[in-house]
Protein backbone atom coordinates (compact mmCIF):
# COMPACT_ATOMS: atom_id res chain seq x y z
CA UNK A 1 0.00 0.00 0.00
CA UNK A 2 1.82 3.60 -0.57
CA UNK A 3 0.67 6.71 1.10
CA UNK A 4 0.06 8.58 -1.37
CA UNK A 5 -3.38 11.11 -0.46
CA UNK A 6 -4.81 13.26 -2.32
CA UNK A 7 -6.21 16.72 -0.90
CA UNK A 8 -9.27 18.23 -2.32
CA UNK A 9 -9.07 21.72 -3.57
CA UNK A 10 -12.46 21.83 -5.10
CA UNK A 11 -13.06 24.19 -8.42
CA UNK A 12 -14.15 27.99 -7.03
CA UNK A 13 -16.03 28.33 -10.38
CA UNK A 14 -17.32 25.14 -11.10
CA UNK A 15 -19.94 25.63 -14.12
CA UNK A 16 -23.30 25.82 -13.76
CA UNK A 17 -26.12 23.21 -14.27
CA UNK A 18 -27.36 25.29 -17.46
CA UNK A 19 -23.60 25.22 -18.99
CA UNK A 20 -22.83 22.05 -18.05
CA UNK A 21 -26.15 20.62 -19.61
CA UNK A 22 -25.75 22.48 -22.87
CA UNK A 23 -22.48 20.48 -23.11
CA UNK A 24 -23.67 17.42 -22.88
CA UNK A 25 -26.35 17.52 -24.79
CA UNK A 26 -24.11 15.53 -27.86
CA UNK A 27 -21.02 15.29 -26.10
CA UNK A 28 -18.91 13.31 -29.14
CA UNK A 29 -15.59 11.52 -27.58
CA UNK A 30 -13.01 13.78 -26.16
CA UNK A 31 -14.31 17.17 -26.46
CA UNK A 32 -16.25 18.04 -23.12
CA UNK A 33 -14.15 18.36 -19.85
CA UNK A 34 -14.93 18.52 -16.43
CA UNK A 35 -14.00 21.14 -13.67
CA UNK A 36 -12.20 19.17 -11.57
CA UNK A 37 -8.44 17.08 -12.20
CA UNK A 38 -6.06 15.27 -10.54
CA UNK A 39 -2.43 15.75 -10.39
CA UNK A 40 0.87 14.24 -8.36
CA UNK A 41 4.59 15.45 -8.63
CA UNK A 42 7.92 12.60 -8.10
CA UNK A 43 11.57 13.45 -8.17
CA UNK A 44 13.62 11.23 -7.75
CA UNK A 45 14.96 11.01 -3.93
CA UNK A 46 11.89 11.87 -3.19
CA UNK A 47 8.93 9.61 -4.50
CA UNK A 48 5.23 10.68 -5.20
CA UNK A 49 4.68 13.88 -3.76
CA UNK A 50 1.71 17.46 -3.69
CA UNK A 51 -0.81 14.96 -5.10
CA UNK A 52 -4.53 16.50 -5.11
CA UNK A 53 -7.70 17.29 -6.77
CA UNK A 54 -8.09 20.45 -8.18
CA UNK A 55 -9.27 22.54 -10.60
CA UNK A 56 -8.27 21.50 -14.48
CA UNK A 57 -6.14 24.39 -15.87
CA UNK A 58 -3.46 24.62 -17.80
CA UNK A 59 -0.22 22.72 -16.73
CA UNK A 60 3.12 24.77 -16.45
CA UNK A 61 5.85 23.71 -18.89
CA UNK A 62 9.50 24.39 -18.95
CA UNK A 63 10.38 24.38 -22.79
CA UNK A 64 13.04 22.00 -22.06
CA UNK A 65 10.59 19.21 -19.97
CA UNK A 66 11.70 15.84 -21.52
CA UNK A 67 8.63 15.01 -22.61
CA UNK A 68 8.63 17.50 -25.07
CA UNK A 69 11.96 16.36 -26.64
CA UNK A 70 11.82 12.48 -25.92
CA UNK A 71 8.43 11.41 -25.89
CA UNK A 72 8.90 10.11 -22.10
CA UNK A 73 4.99 9.87 -22.11
CA UNK A 74 2.33 7.19 -21.01
CA UNK A 75 -1.58 7.02 -20.81
CA UNK A 76 -4.51 5.21 -20.04
CA UNK A 77 -7.79 5.23 -21.02
CA UNK A 78 -11.19 3.86 -18.69
CA UNK A 79 -14.65 4.64 -18.00
CA UNK A 80 -17.20 5.39 -15.15
CA UNK A 81 -20.60 4.39 -15.56
CA UNK A 82 -23.48 5.84 -14.44
CA UNK A 83 -25.48 3.02 -12.43
CA UNK A 84 -30.11 2.50 -12.41
CA UNK A 85 -29.43 3.77 -8.58
CA UNK A 86 -28.16 6.73 -9.74
CA UNK A 87 -24.40 6.20 -8.68
CA UNK A 88 -21.59 5.23 -10.27
CA UNK A 89 -18.93 2.49 -11.19
CA UNK A 90 -15.55 2.05 -12.67
CA UNK A 91 -14.75 -0.94 -14.63
CA UNK A 92 -11.18 -2.82 -13.94
CA UNK A 93 -9.58 -0.15 -12.80
CA UNK A 94 -6.69 -2.35 -11.03
CA UNK A 95 -6.18 -3.67 -14.77
CA UNK A 96 -5.59 0.10 -15.93
CA UNK A 97 -3.68 0.76 -12.82
CA UNK A 98 -1.38 -2.34 -13.32
CA UNK A 99 -0.80 -1.53 -17.11
CA UNK A 100 0.13 2.27 -16.51
CA UNK A 101 2.76 0.76 -13.96
CA UNK A 102 4.00 -1.95 -16.72
CA UNK A 103 4.11 0.64 -19.17
CA UNK A 104 5.55 3.23 -17.65
CA UNK A 105 8.13 0.34 -16.53
CA UNK A 106 9.06 -0.39 -20.39
CA UNK A 107 8.95 3.77 -20.79
CA UNK A 108 12.42 3.52 -17.84
CA UNK A 109 9.43 6.28 -15.61
CA UNK A 110 8.86 6.59 -12.23
CA UNK A 111 6.07 3.46 -11.52
CA UNK A 112 2.90 5.08 -10.22
CA UNK A 113 1.50 3.23 -7.10
CA UNK A 114 -1.28 1.04 -8.38
CA UNK A 115 -3.47 1.69 -5.39
CA UNK A 116 -2.67 5.17 -5.41
CA UNK A 117 -4.09 5.41 -9.53
CA UNK A 118 -7.11 3.84 -8.18
CA UNK A 119 -7.82 5.65 -6.06
CA UNK A 120 -7.56 8.66 -7.53
CA UNK A 121 -9.79 7.50 -10.57
CA UNK A 122 -12.58 7.01 -7.75
CA UNK A 123 -11.68 10.69 -6.42
CA UNK A 124 -12.17 12.30 -9.60
CA UNK A 125 -15.38 10.39 -10.24
CA UNK A 126 -16.81 11.31 -7.32
CA UNK A 127 -16.09 15.20 -7.35
CA UNK A 128 -17.31 15.45 -11.41
CA UNK A 129 -20.43 12.68 -10.43
CA UNK A 130 -22.67 15.39 -12.03
CA UNK A 131 -20.65 14.82 -15.54
CA UNK A 132 -21.39 11.61 -15.78
CA UNK A 133 -23.55 10.94 -18.38
CA UNK A 134 -26.83 9.10 -18.07
CA UNK A 135 -27.27 7.83 -21.36
CA UNK A 136 -27.24 4.41 -22.56
CA UNK A 137 -24.05 5.36 -24.99
CA UNK A 138 -22.76 7.86 -22.57
CA UNK A 139 -19.95 7.63 -19.95
CA UNK A 140 -16.90 9.73 -18.25
CA UNK A 141 -13.99 9.16 -19.50
CA UNK A 142 -10.75 9.32 -17.34
CA UNK A 143 -7.20 9.71 -19.41
CA UNK A 144 -4.61 9.37 -16.83
CA UNK A 145 -1.28 10.30 -17.97
CA UNK A 146 2.22 10.76 -16.82
CA UNK A 147 5.07 13.12 -18.65
CA UNK A 148 8.53 13.47 -17.75
CA UNK A 149 8.57 16.78 -16.40
CA UNK A 150 12.69 17.22 -15.83
CA UNK A 151 13.99 20.41 -17.79
CA UNK A 152 17.15 18.97 -19.52
CA UNK A 153 18.45 18.31 -22.96
CA UNK A 154 20.25 14.87 -23.31
CA UNK A 155 19.06 11.35 -23.90
CA UNK A 156 18.44 9.43 -20.09
CA UNK A 157 15.32 8.62 -18.26
CA UNK A 158 14.31 11.91 -16.59
CA UNK A 159 14.33 12.16 -12.85
CA UNK A 160 10.83 13.96 -12.06
CA UNK A 161 7.11 13.17 -13.67
CA UNK A 162 4.04 14.98 -13.29
CA UNK A 163 0.82 12.34 -13.03
CA UNK A 164 -2.35 13.85 -14.24
CA UNK A 165 -5.97 12.66 -14.72
CA UNK A 166 -8.19 14.62 -16.61
CA UNK A 167 -11.79 13.67 -17.32
CA UNK A 168 -14.43 13.84 -20.58
CA UNK A 169 -18.48 13.42 -20.52
CA UNK A 170 -18.43 11.00 -23.94
CA UNK A 171 -21.01 9.35 -26.34
CA UNK A 172 -20.12 6.70 -28.33
CA UNK A 173 -16.49 6.65 -30.19
CA UNK A 174 -17.79 5.90 -33.75
CA UNK A 175 -20.83 8.05 -35.23
CA UNK A 176 -23.48 5.05 -35.40
CA UNK A 177 -23.28 2.93 -32.12
CA UNK A 178 -25.35 0.40 -33.49
CA UNK A 179 -23.01 0.23 -37.26
CA UNK A 180 -20.38 -1.51 -38.60
CA UNK A 181 -16.64 0.26 -38.76
CA UNK A 182 -14.40 -0.06 -42.27
CA UNK A 183 -10.98 -0.43 -41.45
CA UNK A 184 -8.03 0.24 -43.71
CA UNK A 185 -5.19 -2.63 -43.74
CA UNK A 186 -1.96 -0.74 -43.74
CA UNK A 187 0.91 -2.30 -45.98
CA UNK A 188 3.11 0.60 -45.90
CA UNK A 189 3.27 1.52 -42.29
CA UNK A 190 3.63 -0.38 -39.23
CA UNK A 191 3.14 0.78 -35.41
CA UNK A 192 5.34 -1.46 -33.51
CA UNK A 193 7.99 -3.85 -33.46
CA UNK A 194 9.45 -6.64 -31.73
CA UNK A 195 11.53 -5.05 -29.18
CA UNK A 196 9.74 -1.99 -29.10
CA UNK A 197 7.06 -0.18 -27.25
CA UNK A 198 4.22 -1.66 -29.14
CA UNK A 199 2.72 -3.23 -25.54
CA UNK A 200 2.90 0.19 -23.57
CA UNK A 201 0.26 2.50 -23.98
CA UNK A 202 2.63 5.37 -25.06
CA UNK A 203 1.88 8.72 -26.94
CA UNK A 204 5.06 7.54 -29.12
CA UNK A 205 3.03 4.76 -30.36
CA UNK A 206 0.31 6.35 -31.57
CA UNK A 207 2.04 9.40 -33.01
CA UNK A 208 3.83 6.72 -35.12
CA UNK A 209 0.43 5.47 -36.20
CA UNK A 210 -0.89 8.49 -37.49
CA UNK A 211 0.13 8.61 -41.24
CA UNK A 212 -1.69 5.33 -41.71
CA UNK A 213 -4.88 6.57 -39.68
CA UNK A 214 -4.79 9.94 -41.88
CA UNK A 215 -4.27 7.13 -45.06
CA UNK A 216 -6.83 5.44 -43.84
CA UNK A 217 -9.14 8.38 -43.21
CA UNK A 218 -8.71 9.47 -46.94
CA UNK A 219 -9.67 5.84 -48.03
CA UNK A 220 -13.15 6.43 -46.24
CA UNK A 221 -12.09 4.14 -43.52
CA UNK A 222 -12.47 4.88 -39.87
CA UNK A 223 -9.30 2.13 -38.31
CA UNK A 224 -6.64 1.32 -39.17
CA UNK A 225 -5.40 -2.74 -39.22
CA UNK A 226 -1.86 -2.88 -38.93
CA UNK A 227 0.15 -5.95 -39.75
CA UNK A 228 3.35 -7.03 -38.15
CA UNK A 229 6.56 -5.40 -38.86
CA UNK A 230 8.27 -8.75 -40.02
CA UNK A 231 6.28 -10.10 -42.65
CA UNK A 232 3.52 -7.41 -42.78
CA UNK A 233 1.38 -10.78 -43.03
CA UNK A 234 -0.14 -11.20 -39.29
CA UNK A 235 -3.08 -9.14 -38.31
CA UNK A 236 -1.87 -7.57 -34.93
CA UNK A 237 -4.57 -5.11 -34.19
CA UNK A 238 -5.97 -1.71 -35.15
CA UNK A 239 -4.87 1.83 -34.08
CA UNK A 240 -6.60 1.91 -30.93
CA UNK A 241 -8.75 -1.38 -30.53
CA UNK A 242 -7.52 -5.32 -30.10
CA UNK A 243 -9.25 -7.35 -32.91
CA UNK A 244 -11.37 -10.60 -33.02
CA UNK A 245 -12.58 -13.03 -35.78
CA UNK A 246 -15.79 -15.55 -35.84
CA UNK A 247 -15.71 -18.22 -37.75
CA UNK A 248 -18.79 -19.99 -39.00
CA UNK A 249 -18.00 -23.22 -36.66
CA UNK A 250 -18.43 -20.51 -33.73
CA UNK A 251 -14.60 -20.45 -32.65
CA UNK A 252 -13.41 -16.91 -31.74
CA UNK A 253 -9.77 -16.54 -32.87
CA UNK A 254 -7.82 -13.12 -31.74
CA UNK A 255 -4.01 -12.76 -32.31
CA UNK A 256 -2.14 -13.95 -29.56
CA UNK A 257 -0.36 -11.20 -26.88
CA UNK A 258 3.22 -9.92 -27.84
CA UNK A 259 4.83 -7.38 -27.11
CA UNK A 260 3.52 -5.09 -30.09
CA UNK A 261 0.42 -5.66 -29.53
CA UNK A 262 -1.49 -3.56 -26.71
CA UNK A 263 -2.61 -5.87 -24.12
CA UNK A 264 -6.51 -4.68 -24.19
CA UNK A 265 -8.77 -4.95 -20.85
CA UNK A 266 -11.66 -5.37 -22.89
CA UNK A 267 -10.05 -7.90 -24.88
CA UNK A 268 -9.27 -9.59 -21.75
CA UNK A 269 -12.56 -9.47 -21.04
CA UNK A 270 -14.26 -10.95 -23.88
CA UNK A 271 -12.41 -13.75 -23.68
CA UNK A 272 -13.41 -14.56 -20.56
CA UNK A 273 -16.80 -13.85 -21.20
CA UNK A 274 -16.83 -16.08 -24.47
CA UNK A 275 -15.53 -18.91 -22.39
CA UNK A 276 -18.04 -18.75 -20.08
CA UNK A 277 -20.38 -18.81 -22.71
CA UNK A 278 -18.84 -22.00 -23.76
CA UNK A 279 -17.32 -20.61 -27.19
CA UNK A 280 -13.63 -21.89 -27.98
CA UNK A 281 -11.63 -18.71 -27.93
CA UNK A 282 -7.79 -19.25 -29.65
CA UNK A 283 -5.53 -16.65 -29.10
CA UNK A 284 -3.00 -17.47 -32.50
CA UNK A 285 -1.67 -16.22 -35.46
CA UNK A 286 -4.03 -14.62 -38.51
CA UNK A 287 -2.77 -13.61 -41.52
CA UNK A 288 -4.43 -11.32 -43.82
CA UNK A 289 -4.64 -13.28 -46.59
CA UNK A 290 -6.37 -15.80 -44.37
CA UNK A 291 -8.94 -13.32 -43.53
CA UNK A 292 -9.94 -12.59 -47.26
CA UNK A 293 -9.87 -16.04 -48.08
CA UNK A 294 -12.04 -17.29 -45.20
CA UNK A 295 -14.32 -14.70 -45.81
CA UNK A 296 -14.59 -15.62 -49.15
CA UNK A 297 -15.50 -19.23 -48.54
CA UNK A 298 -17.67 -18.56 -46.04
CA UNK A 299 -15.53 -20.17 -43.14
CA UNK A 300 -15.26 -16.59 -41.43
CA UNK A 301 -18.83 -14.89 -40.38
CA UNK A 302 -17.58 -11.61 -37.92
CA UNK A 303 -15.08 -9.67 -36.99
CA UNK A 304 -14.88 -7.06 -34.55
CA UNK A 305 -12.84 -4.79 -32.72
CA UNK A 306 -13.08 -4.19 -29.17
CA UNK A 307 -11.64 -1.78 -26.77
CA UNK A 308 -12.75 0.83 -23.74
CA UNK A 309 -13.68 3.74 -26.50
CA UNK A 310 -15.14 1.26 -28.99
CA UNK A 311 -16.66 -1.57 -26.28
CA UNK A 312 -17.51 -3.87 -29.40
CA UNK A 313 -17.63 -2.66 -32.33
CA UNK A 314 -18.09 -4.82 -35.70
CA UNK A 315 -15.90 -4.78 -38.49
CA UNK A 316 -18.27 -4.65 -42.13
CA UNK A 317 -15.55 -4.04 -44.81
CA UNK A 318 -12.20 -4.23 -45.18
CA UNK A 319 -10.31 -2.14 -47.52
CA UNK A 320 -6.61 -2.77 -48.98
CA UNK A 321 -4.37 -1.60 -51.88
CA UNK A 322 -4.81 -5.12 -53.11
CA UNK A 323 -8.49 -5.68 -53.05
CA UNK A 324 -11.64 -5.14 -50.70
CA UNK A 325 -13.74 -7.53 -49.18
CA UNK A 326 -17.04 -7.60 -47.50
CA UNK A 327 -17.88 -9.34 -44.03
CA UNK A 328 -21.68 -11.12 -44.34
CA UNK A 329 -23.96 -7.97 -44.98
CA UNK A 330 -21.62 -5.60 -43.48
CA UNK A 331 -23.94 -5.71 -39.91
CA UNK A 332 -23.26 -6.34 -36.22
CA UNK A 333 -23.58 -10.13 -36.38
CA UNK A 334 -24.99 -12.30 -33.06
CA UNK A 335 -21.57 -13.57 -31.94
CA UNK A 336 -20.38 -9.64 -31.69
CA UNK A 337 -23.95 -8.60 -30.21
CA UNK A 338 -24.04 -10.87 -27.94
CA UNK A 339 -20.78 -10.46 -26.41
CA UNK A 340 -21.35 -6.78 -26.37
CA UNK A 341 -24.85 -6.99 -24.28
CA UNK A 342 -22.67 -9.37 -21.81
CA UNK A 343 -19.94 -6.73 -21.38
CA UNK A 344 -22.27 -3.64 -21.05
CA UNK A 345 -24.15 -5.36 -18.76
CA UNK A 346 -21.38 -5.82 -16.52
CA UNK A 347 -20.03 -2.72 -16.83
CA UNK A 348 -23.28 -0.54 -16.10
CA UNK A 349 -24.29 -3.12 -13.16
CA UNK A 350 -26.96 -4.32 -14.88
CA UNK A 351 -26.19 -8.19 -14.11
CA UNK A 352 -24.25 -9.94 -11.30
CA UNK A 353 -20.73 -9.28 -12.32
CA UNK A 354 -18.41 -12.77 -10.91
CA UNK A 355 -15.37 -11.52 -11.33
CA UNK A 356 -14.85 -8.23 -9.39
CA UNK A 357 -14.50 -6.31 -12.43
CA UNK A 358 -17.49 -3.59 -11.35
CA UNK A 359 -16.41 -1.55 -8.79
CA UNK A 360 -18.96 1.29 -7.34
CA UNK A 361 -17.60 4.03 -6.37
CA UNK A 362 -21.00 5.33 -4.50
C1 LIG B 1 -3.61 0.29 -29.64
C2 LIG B 1 -4.72 -0.13 -28.75
N1 LIG B 1 -5.07 -1.44 -28.73
C3 LIG B 1 -6.06 -1.90 -27.95
C4 LIG B 1 -6.77 -1.05 -27.12
C5 LIG B 1 -7.86 -1.59 -26.26
O1 LIG B 1 -7.47 -1.59 -24.91
P1 LIG B 1 -8.55 -1.52 -23.75
O2 LIG B 1 -9.49 -2.63 -24.00
O3 LIG B 1 -7.76 -1.73 -22.50
O4 LIG B 1 -9.17 -0.20 -23.82
C6 LIG B 1 -6.46 0.31 -27.12
C7 LIG B 1 -7.20 1.24 -26.27
O5 LIG B 1 -6.80 1.52 -25.18
C8 LIG B 1 -5.40 0.77 -27.93
O6 LIG B 1 -5.07 2.07 -27.95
Amino acid sequence: MSDLTFETQAHPARRTDAERAALMTNPGFGKVFTDHMVVARYAAGRGWYDARIQAREAIPLDPAAAVLHYAQEIFEGLKAYRTADGGAALFRPDANARRFRLSAERMAMAPFPEDAFVDAMRKLVEIDRSWIPDTPDGSLYLRPFMIASEAFLGVKPASEYLFVTIASAVGSYFKDPNGTVTVWVSEHFTRAAPGGTGAAKCGGNYAASLAAQAEATSQGCEQVVFLDAAERRYIEELGGMNVFFVFADGTLQTPPLSDSILPGITRDSVITLAREAGLTVKEEPYTIDAWRADVRAGRLTEAFACGTAAVITPIGTVKGREDNFTIGDAVAGPVARRLRGMLVDIQRGTTQDSHGWFQKVF
